[in-house]
C-alpha cells in the first residue's frame, strides 16, 4: 500500500477567485486528496426544496482539474435553520431535559425519524449529482458522530423509539421487569408505554434501565448511519467513510462501521492531551507541545480494527487548535511525526484539518496549513516534507501484531453506569494496558468482543470486559496462546446483573470472585513480584494455580498456560512485570523503551518515534527530538 496525504477544504467559505490557486498549491505541496462539502447544506439547499449545486459543481471541477481526488462529505451534521421550522422536535435534549439550541452543529436527535429521512434523502441527491464524476472517489457520511456529547438524547422522539426498542428486545413487559430486576424498589411496569428515559430520577436510576438506554442509544447511531449509507450506496459503489473521534465511546463503532468501508478518525494530539486524558501534571507538562506518546497510536490501532484493516486520519492537527482549555503550538517536527506515526500504524491517508485558517466563525484561532492571509503556516512546510518522504518510502503492508487487546464499547457503558469506585473507567483501564505493552516495544492490535478467533496472537488481553460472549468464550478455548482476562471481566450479565455462578466463570479454571473492593487513589497494595494494585481489588478463591499475589499472600492472578485471570487494576510497574513474564512464556520478543520513545513494526520497516523534545539514543540509533526514524526491520 502506498499512503497519501490530503486536506479538508471549504470552497464555500472563500471567494471563487481563490479556488484555482488553492488547488494548485495543494498539488504543489504533495497533497492528493481533498475533503469538501460536509458543512455546506445551507448553501446547497438555501430554502427547503430549492437547490443550488452550481458552486459545488464548479468547485469539484476546479479541484479535479488540478489533479486532486475528492472525498465528498454529506452535510447532515449541520442541519440548516429552516430544517427546524420543518421539524421543531428534531433537537436533541440533554439529561436535564433542555433542548440543544441552533447556532453551532450536531443539534439533531438520532431518534428523529423525520430528520433522519431528510438527511438520507439529501445525501442520496448529492450522491446522484456527483457519483459519475471520476474525481469523486470517496464519500464521508456525516461528521464525527458523538462529538459535543450528542449520542444520548432525552427527547420525546427518543422516548418513543426506546419504548419500541424495549418491546422488540423483551417482547412481554414481565420479561423486561424480570430482566431489569424491577421488583427492587417497586419499579415494575405494566406496559411498555409507561417506560421513560433514565434521567431526572430522584436518586440513581436502575443500572439495567440505564444500560438498556445506552444500548438503544448506540443502536440509534448505527441505524441512523445505515439509513444514510444505504441512500449513498443506492447511487454509487465508491467506498464510504466516517470520521470518528478520540475517546468517544457512547456508540459501538464496530457496529457502525459494519455499514461502511473505511474507518477514519480525527487526530488532535495536543488538544486531546489537555482535554481528555487522565495524567499527572508532570506528564502533561512534558508532552505539552507533542501530545501523549500513546494516545494517537491507541486510536490508530483501534480504528484499524474498526475499519477491518482499512483506516485513515481524516483530520490531522496542523498547529494550535482553539477548543481545548489551553492551546499551545506543536514543537517543530510534530506535524511530520504525527503523520508518519499514522502511516506506521497502517493509515492509507492522512488528511490535514484544514487548508486555510478561517478568520470568521467558531474556530478563528484554529491553525491550518495556510494562515488567514494565505501565507504558508508552519504545518504546510512539514506536510511537504512528509509528501517528499512518502514518495521514496517502500510500501507499508501491515501484518498482525504479536499481541491483541479486546476492546468493547458496551463495557465502557457498563462501567460508566456502575463504576463502583470513582476512579474506575474502562478507557483508562484499557489505555494503561496498551501503554504498558508499548513501553515493552510491542506492536498491538485490537479485536472486537465477538472475535471468532484469537489466532494469530500469542497473547490476548481482555481487561474490563462486561460479558464474555459465547463466541469469544469458544475462541479462547480454541486459542493456542495465552488469554489474560480481568480485572472486572465477565462480571455482569448482558442485563447488568451479577451472574451466579459468580464471576469470572472461566472454562476449566476454578476461580471465584467472592467480593470486590474499590480503593481511593492514595490506597495501594504491593505485589510480591513488583508493582502495586490500585483502584480495584477482587478477592479470588479457588484451586487454580496462583501466579501472583499481594505481599500479604492474597492471590491476585490465577490461571494456567492458556487462560489466566487478573483480579485487580495494576500500576505500570505491576503491569510491566506481569507482561514481561507472559511475553517471555509465549516467546514474544520485547524491547524496553525509554520514556518518550515508541516503536512500531510496519511490514518490512521498523519505525522509532520520539515524542520527547531531545534526541534519544536507542540500540545504535539516534532518534532526533520530535523525530521519526525508520529502518529495515531487523530479523528477530
Ligand atoms: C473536528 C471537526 C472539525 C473541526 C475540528 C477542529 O472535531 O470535525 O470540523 O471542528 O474538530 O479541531
Amino acid at each position: 500500500m502506498k499512503p497519501a496525504l490530503g486536506v479538508c477544504y471549504y470552497p464555500e467559505q472563500w471567494p471563487r477567485s481563490f479556488w484555482e490557486e488553492d488547488a494548485a498549491r495543494m498539488i504543489a505541496a504533495g497533497l492528493s486528496y481533498v475533503r469538501i462539502g460536509e458543512f455546506a447544506w445551507s448553501r446547497l439547499e438555501p430554502q427547503p426544496g430549492v437547490f443550488d449545486w452550481r458552486w459545488l459543481d464548479d468547485a469539484v471541477e476546479v479541484l479535479a482539474n488540478a489533479g486532486l481526488k475528492i472525498i465528498m462529505g454529506t452535510p447532515s451534521a449541520t442541519p440548516p435553520r429552516w430544517m427546524l421550522d420543518r421539524f421543531p422536535d428534531m433537537l436533541a435534549v440533554d439529561a436535564d431535559g433542555r433542548p440543544r439550541g441552533f447556532g453551532s452543529r450536531r443539534h439533531y436527535c438520532f431518534s428523529h425519524a423525520g430528520y433522519r429521512d431528510a438527511a438520507a434523502e439529501f445525501a442520496r441527491r448529492m450522491t446522484a449529482r456527483y457519483c459519475q464524476h471520476p474525481a469523486v472517489t470517496h464519500w464521508q457520511i456525516d461528521n464525527e458522530y458523538g462529538c459535543h456529547d450528542t449520542v444520548l438524547s432525552y427527547s420525546d422522539a427518543a422516548r418513543g423509539a426506546f419504548q419500541a426498542w424495549c418491546t422488540d428486545r423483551y417482547g412481554e413487559i414481565e420479561a423486561l421487569n424480570t430482566a431489569w430486576g424491577n421488583v427492587f424498589w417497586s419499579m415494575d411496569y405494566q406496559s411498555f408505554d409507561q417506560i421513560g428515559l433514565p434521567n431526572l430520577t430522584v436518586t440513581e436510576p436502575n443500572p439495567s434501565h440505564v444500560m438498556a438506554f445506552r444500548r438503544f442509544s448506540s443502536d440509534q447511531v448505527v441505524a441512523w448511519n445505515k439509513a444514510q449509507a444505504e441512500a449513498v450506496r443506492s447511487e454509487t459503489q465508491a467506498p464510504l467513510i466516517h470520521n470518528y473521534m478520540g475517546r468517544i465511546l457512547e456508540f459501538d463503532h464496530f457496529a457502525t462501521s459494519a455499514d461502511l468501508d473505511i474507518a477514519s478518525w480525527d487526530s488532535y494530539p495536543i488538544g486531546f492531551l489537555s482535554d481528555r486524558l487522565e495524567a499527572s501534571a508532570a506528564h502533561k507538562a512534558g508532552f505539552l507541545r507533542q501530545g501523549d506518546p500513546d494516545f494517537q497510536a491507541f486510536h490508530h490501532d483501534l480504528y484499524r480494527a474498526v475499519g477491518r484493516g482499512r483506516w485513515w486520519v481524516m483530520e490531522q492537527q496542523p498547529g494550535p487548535v482553539n477548543w481545548a482549555p489551553f492551546n499551545p503550538a506543536p514543537l517543530p517536527g510534530m506535524v511530520r511525526l504525527w503523520s508518519h506515526e499514522a502511516f506506521a500504524h497502517g493509515a492509507e491517508v492522512v488528511s490535514y484539518f484544514r487548508w486555510r485558517q478561517a478568520p470568521f466563525g467558531q474556530e478563528q484561532y484554529h491553525a491550518a496549513l495556510l494562515r488567514p492571509d494565505s501565507a504558508d503556516a508552519p504545518g504546510l512546510t512539514e506536510a511537504k516534507t512528509v509528501a517528499e518522504e512518502l514518495a521514496v518510502m517502500p510500501p507499508l503492508d501491515p501484518e498482525p501484531a504479536p499481541v491483541a487487546i479486546v476492546f468493547d464499547y458496551t463495557s465502557a457503558w457498563a462501567w460508566d453506569t456502575e463504576p463502583q469506585g470513582a476512579s474506575f473507567d474502562y478507557f483508562a483501564l484499557v489505555f494503561e494496558v496498551y501503554r504498558a505493552l508499548r513501553k515493552l516495544g510491542l506492536s498491538v492490535d485490537f479485536l472486537p468482543s465477538d472475535a471468532e478467533t484469537l489466532s494469530p496472537y500469542k497473547l490476548v488481553l481482555v481487561p474490563g470486559l462486561m460479558t464474555l460472549s459465547p463466541t469469544l468464550r469458544s475462541a479462547i478455548a480454541a486459542h493456542d496462546g495465552l488469554t489474560l482476562l480481568g480485572p472486572r471481566s465477565n462480571a455482569k450479565t448482558p442485563e447488568m446483573a451479577i451472574p451466579v455462578p459468580l464471576p469470572p466463570d472461566l472454562p476449566d479454571l476454578d476461580i471465584t470472585i467472592s467480593f470486590v473492593e474499590s480503593l481511593p487513589p492514595d490506597c495501594s497494595h504491593a505485589l510480591r513480584g513488583g508493582g502495586n494494585l490500585l483502584h480495584w481489588f477482587e478477592h479470588l478463591e479457588g484451586n487454580a494455580p496462583v501466579l501472583e499475589s499481594l505481599a500479604d499472600g492474597r492471590p491476585i492472578l490465577m490461571g494456567n498456560d492458556n487462560v489466566a485471570y487478573l483480579g485487580g487494576w495494576l500500576d505500570p510497574a505491576g503491569l510491566a512485570q506481569i507482561l514481561t513474564r507472559f511475553t517471555a512464556a509465549q516467546g514474544i520478543p520485547i524491547h524496553a523503551m525509554p520514556g518518550e520513545l515508541r516503536r512500531r513494526d510496519a511490514g518490512a520497516l521498523e519505525f522509532l518515534i520520539n515524542y520527547g523534545a531531545d534526541p534519544i539514543v536507542w540500540e545504535d540509533i539516534t532518534v532526533e527530538g520530535c523525530g521519526v526514524h525508520w529502518r529495515d526491520r531487523p530479523a528477530s
